[in-house]
């Protein structure tokens, strides 16, 4: 088996959070991407990464000094993550009510939200690693965090 196949299998073995980035390009158009890579970095300053594809739609309007969310999912919303990984459900990203347009797009009812505005952009081959620093933060109380394991969400 190849490097690349065992390292597939081995990661598939990971628990992973699901998340959906959110973020407003130049021209105000509302993006949302279905994420996994989301990492703390540091409290002190607060901030984390995520890892975005260069082939993704959001990709090029993830630029120094812009602003994104990253909306954690909670376990009744599995469909969200669905129509935000699929090119064919595009255009239903926003379509659920709990989006809040006004300014960054955050949904209102995810586990937590977390704001940032980009510190820093890396490129690494097929992938940008995307630095944010925090700016605010929610959450709810009760924690049911949707996760996914060996390609399916648990
Ligand atoms: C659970 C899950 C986690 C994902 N994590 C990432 C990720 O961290 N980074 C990434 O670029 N794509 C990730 N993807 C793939 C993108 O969500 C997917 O390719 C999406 O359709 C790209 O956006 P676009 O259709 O607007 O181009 C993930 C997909 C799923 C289902």
């Amino acid at each position: 088996m190849s490097i690349q196949d065992n390292f597939r299998l081995a990661m598939r073995r990971y628990v992973y959070s699901v998340s959906i980035l959110s973020n407003k390009d130049s021209d105000g158009n509302s993006n949302a991407i279905t994420v996994s890579s989301v990492t703390s970095i540091s409290m002190d300053p607060p901030s984390l990464l995520v890892c975005i594809n260069k082939n993704s739609r959001i990709h090029n309007s993830l630029t120094v000094g812009s602003k994104f969310c990253i909306n954690l999912l909670n376990k009744d919303q599995e469909d969200l993550s669905n129509i935000c990984s699929d090119d064919d459900k595009y255009d239903q990203r926003f379509n659920d009510k709990n989006w809040n347009l006004d300014d960054v797009p955050f949904l209102a009812n995810a586990q937590s939200n977390i704001f940032c505005s980009i510190e820093n952009v890396t490129s690494f081959h097929t992938h940008s690693i995307i630095v944010g620093l925090v700016e605010d933060s929610k959450y709810k109380n009760e924690i049911k965090t949707l996760t996914y394991v060996d390609g399916e969400y648990s």
